[in-house]
């Protein structure tokens, strides 16, 4: 070893010793006859001293050593007297005697602080730079620990950690593919794995009965601050199971995830139905940090002459606690930001509950007080509270617009605080998804879901009235994870194909390994993948998955540090037989 300590080691116990040390020069400052140098390395910074007066040509070669340089040196453990309180080694220094240069450094593009003068785009291009800071390496070490932790619990269990492979067939899970020309076989395509869910279903058919897998997942999607192209799933599989005992399993993995990582005892998980989740928050994620749940009004507001709420299909309101003392400014905000046309609500209504208990609308002229007491009271409103009322021709529209009104007040009221953690299950999602421009079904999670063994009939009269086995865990309006019990019967996974519009002999090509798989003895089998980033963002306080991710993409789906994706030769290309660029 090139040291005997790291560091963020040494403590006023160890005053006397003599230590040597390695790591980077974070600070080289000079104060008289005296030069400080604060030496970083992951473990922590350890302040060096060299005295002119003593030891002038050391001093002098320590004086010219620039930021990041990489240092060893050999020196005695002395007590500080002017103690830095802020970092674990405040209390001691060392006295150097040897200082000896393992490399020289190029002055950085940016300051390798926690608060860096660096901008986004150059920290990516220099990342393995950025992975120097403190917060940032902060961010790897508690994801380091929620799989290992992950491991342990679900080893424990009896799960079995299965590599499988990444060069496979296309089998679409909602996203674009992205695909991977193969030379030896001309033509043709490997795609990489939006999740290995077909593959976990035949470890169950092969009888492995609890897997898992810590595993790169890779969607062709456009990227938002919870996704990347490339992402890790903590994937999970069961057999002979029922849905409650999946939510058990996980919710226990969950649980135990808080325990031992943040001290945290959560109670049991709620559950909510995905109908109560669109109805109560228009958001099959709802964030349950902050009550604020939608009232319906239509049977309180329709049929007064106010035209918008006369021909709206729906009319629903929050009720903002406390927030009637909100000026004609900042509602005038509020419903821009509703406007927008990411959101494009038409517009917003508001109701006070005045001190005094009357109630002022922006529509008195066509409410009377007694209408609007009423409206009060369905909406469980107290004298101060702001009333927001948003309408919509479409239900689901409307009620989507509604959903990014209240998470917006919630913010404006300080009610989503990243220290409070608010769990719950959303169950009973719809086996199928109508997409009105291909005028077809879409499987909502996937098109292995098994359908509630109730609502099977259903298929063939009211497809879209059929609920799901399925499942997500949500934390903090947050998909952390979801999941299903599986189609484990040939026959039904065929008909299943036929409803999502696939001919026999598409359903044969892209499934029939796994259509054939079950022929031979499928159990009931189910499972689950969590979103591994971002369980960790939520548990580290970050605003993006790219912040727990050692070398992530940025919203161009780019690799800006080692400059992916990028052109490949013509030679290659021939190879590959792709047309090759002139
Ligand atoms: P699903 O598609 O819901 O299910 O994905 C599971 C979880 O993975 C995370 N996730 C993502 N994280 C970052 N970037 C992305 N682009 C991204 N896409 C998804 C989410 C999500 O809840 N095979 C099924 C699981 C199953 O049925 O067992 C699946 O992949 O947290």
């Amino acid at each position: 070893m090139l040291r005997t300590h790291t560091n963020g080691e040494l403590r006023l116990a160890d005053v006397g010793k003599l230590v040597t040390l390695t790591g980077w020069v974070q600070k080289n400052r000079k104060m008289g006859g005296m030069t400080f140098i604060d030496l970083r390395d992951r473990y922590g910074v350890t302040q060096l001293v060299f005295n002119q007066e003593i030891n002038p040509e050391l001093c002098e070669k320590a004086n010219r050593l620039g930021r990041e340089f990489v240092l060893q040196i050999t020196g005695k453990v002395a007590e500080r007297s002017n103690k830095n309180r802020n970092i674990s080694t405040g209390e001691i220094e060392i006295i150097v005697s040897v200082l000896k240069v393992l490399n020289e450094a190029q002055t950085p593009p940016f300051t390798i602080e926690d608060e860096t003068d660096g901008g986004d785009d150059i920290r990516m291009q220099y990342r393995y730079l950025d992975l120097r800071r403190n917060c940032v390496r902060k961010n790897l070490e508690l994801r380091h620990k929620m799989a290992f932790e992950t491991r342990r619990y679900l080893d424990q269990q009896g799960f079995l950690e299965v590599e499988t492979p990444v060069l496979i067939k296309s089998t679409p899970e909602g996203a674009r593919d992205f695909v991977v020309p193969s030379r030896m076989n001309q033509g043709q395509f490997y795609a990489l794995p939006q999740s290995p869910q077909t593959f976990k279903q035949l470890l169950m058919v092969s009888g492995f009965d609890r897997y898992f897998q810590i595993v790169k997942c890779f969607r062709d999607e456009d990227l938002r601050a919870d996704r990347q192209p490339e992402f890790t799933q903590i994937d999970c599989e069961m057999s002979f199971i029922e849905q409650e005992d999946i939510l058990q399993m996980f919710e226990g993995m969950s649980k135990h995830l808080f325990k031992a990582i943040k001290g945290v005892e959560l109670s049991d998980f709620p559950r909510i139905t995905f109908a109560d989740a669109m109805k109560f928050y228009g958001n099959d994620k709802p964030d349950t940090r902050f009550e604020m749940k939608f009232v319906e009004l239509m049977d309180t507001l329709k049929g007064y002459g106010f035209s918008v709420f006369d021909e709206a299909e729906y009319i629903g309101g929050i009720c903002a606690k406390g927030a009637a003392a909100y000026t004609r400014k900042q509602i005038d905000a509020l419903t821009d930001f509703i406007k927008r046309p990411q959101i494009g609500a038409k517009g917003l209504v508001y109701a006070r509950v005045e001190a005094d208990g009357n109630v002022k609308s922006s529509v008195d002229k066509f409410y009377s007080q007694e209408i609007l007491q009423k409206l009060k009271e369905k909406m469980n409103a107290e004298n101060g509270d702001l009333i927001l009322i948003i309408s919509g021709e479409k239900t689901s529209k409307a009620q989507k617009q509604l959903s990014e009104l209240r998470l917006e007040m919630g913010n404006q009221l300080g009610l989503r605080s990243k220290n409070v953690f608010s769990c719950l299950w959303v169950v009973d999602f719809p086996l199928l998804e109508w997409d009105d421009e291909t005028q077809r079904f879409y499987a909502m999670h996937h098109p292995f879901t098994s359908p509630k063994p109730e609502d099977i009939a259903l298929l063939d009269t009211n497809p879209a009235a059929v609920r799901a086995n399925a499942y997500d865990m949500v934390i903090n309006g947050v998909e952390v994870g979801g999941g299903s019990i599986r189609i484990h019967n040939s026959g039904l996974q065929k008909k299943m194909f036929e409803i999502l519009g696939f001919t026999p002999e598409d359903a044969e090509y892209k499934f029939g390994f796994l259509m054939n798989a079950f022929k031979y003895g499928a159990p009931p089998h189910g499972g689950l993948a969590y979103g591994l980033d971002r369980l960790v963002s939520l548990f580290a306080g970050l605003d993006s998955i790219r912040d727990c991710i050692a070398f992530p993409k940025n919203n161009q789906g780019r690799d800006v540090m080692i400059d992916a994706p990028s052109l490949i030769d013509n030679v290659q290309l021939e190879e590959l037989a792709l047309s090759v660029k002139k």
